[in-house]
């Protein structure tokens, strides 16, 4: 396998199903070993990890923070704005700054080609905290989740019931591809994931031997399935659509009605932050199906182990 180091991870795609299952090893035995009593392993000692954030975030942010403490590192975080980036100063010079001065960029942005960009001028590893396009740090966390509550990942099929073309579904269809996880999705006509993605996870799936399917109504969606997960269907950014997405995606809310028809020992995921009432109600996020304390959880297992293999 070849070394993760220096290399950016603005997507699922950058890493192998191979590398992407080392990455999740490493994140179950940097969790194992913090449990252990190891509060810190340091990793990044005298390494500082620039953060730069386009839009709010409360986990994302504060597990970044904290993975980066608990591998003895510095961080610097920042909102975009504040930079001379929200003055007008490109992203090529401010990579080509950034780079002198830190080891590693996390950046969440609203366009995915701005982080793209980012990556192509700055000489140090960068990583998609978020973007229009994929939440890729979320889907490592979320599968380290599901072996976690599943015991396995090859074989689990996972309904995503909701907006079916966000940057949470995309990178959770990829991630599920490369690792042998079934996908269903249940969504409304116009909200499928971005056919780029949904073809490439096609091909990985044929590679790992699981499925996706793409069905209309939330029932067929959930029938039978291990793990039901759902995000919000109105995503940041996309605040003016609000009153047609709501209506569009309306049916596809989960209740516990729905999540019966799941498999007895079915688990509830949402990536957070939740609208409880809108795509998920509390008696199904607060019920014994919902392991999404868990899944936040391992948003910071996932990115330790994220950064120690990449910077
Ligand atoms: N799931 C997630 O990324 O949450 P935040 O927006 O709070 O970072
Ligand atoms: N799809 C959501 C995820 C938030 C973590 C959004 O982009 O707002």
């Amino acid at each position: 396998m070849r070394s993760l180091k220096g290399r950016d991870f603005l997507s699922i795609v950058d890493l192998t199903s191979e590398e992407l299952t080392f990455t999740l090893n490493t994140a179950y035995n940097l969790k194992q070993r913090f449990y252990g009593g190891e509060r810190i392993i340091p990793v990044l000692k005298g390494k500082t990890i620039m953060m730069i954030f386009q839009k709010p975030s409360t986990r994302t942010r504060i597990s970044f923070e904290q993975a980066i403490v608990q591998l003895g590192g510095h961080s610097i975080t920042v909102n975009w704005q504040e930079l001379q980036l929200g003055r007008g100063e490109t992203i090529a010079d401010t990579a080509r700054v950034l780079e002198r001065y830190v080891d590693g960029i996390v950046a969440r942005v609203y366009k995915h080609s701005d982080l793209e960009e980012l990556a192509r001028y700055a000489n140090i590893p960068v990583i998609n905290a978020l973007s229009d396009r994929e939440h890729p740090c979320q889907a490592v966390g979320d599968m380290l989740t599901i072996y976690e509550k599943k015991g396995r990942l090859k074989g689990v099929t996972v309904a995503y019931v909701g907006d079916g073309g966000n940057n949470v579904a995309h990178s959770l269809i990829l991630a599920a591809s490369k690792l042998g996880v079934n996908v269903r999705i249940g969504t409304a006509e116009g909200y499928d994931p971005n056919p780029e993605i949904l073809k490439i996870a096609e091909e990985e799936a044929s590679r790992s031997g699981s499925s996706i399917e793409i069905v209309r109504t939330p029932d067929e969606a959930v029938r039978g399935v291990d793990v039901v997960y759902t995000d919000v269907w109105v995503s940041m950014g996309q605040e003016a659509e609000r009153e047609k997405r709501i209506r569009d995606l309306s049916k596809f809310r989960v209740t516990p009605e729905l999540m019966k028809l799941a498999k007895k020992d079915a688990i509830f995921m949402h990536c957070l932050p939740a609208l409880r009432g809108m795509e998920v109600v509390d008696e199904v996020i607060d019920g014994v199906w919902s392991v999404v304390w868990d899944q936040a959880e391992n948003r910071l297992h996932a990115q330790k182990a994220l950064l120690a293999l990449l910077i």
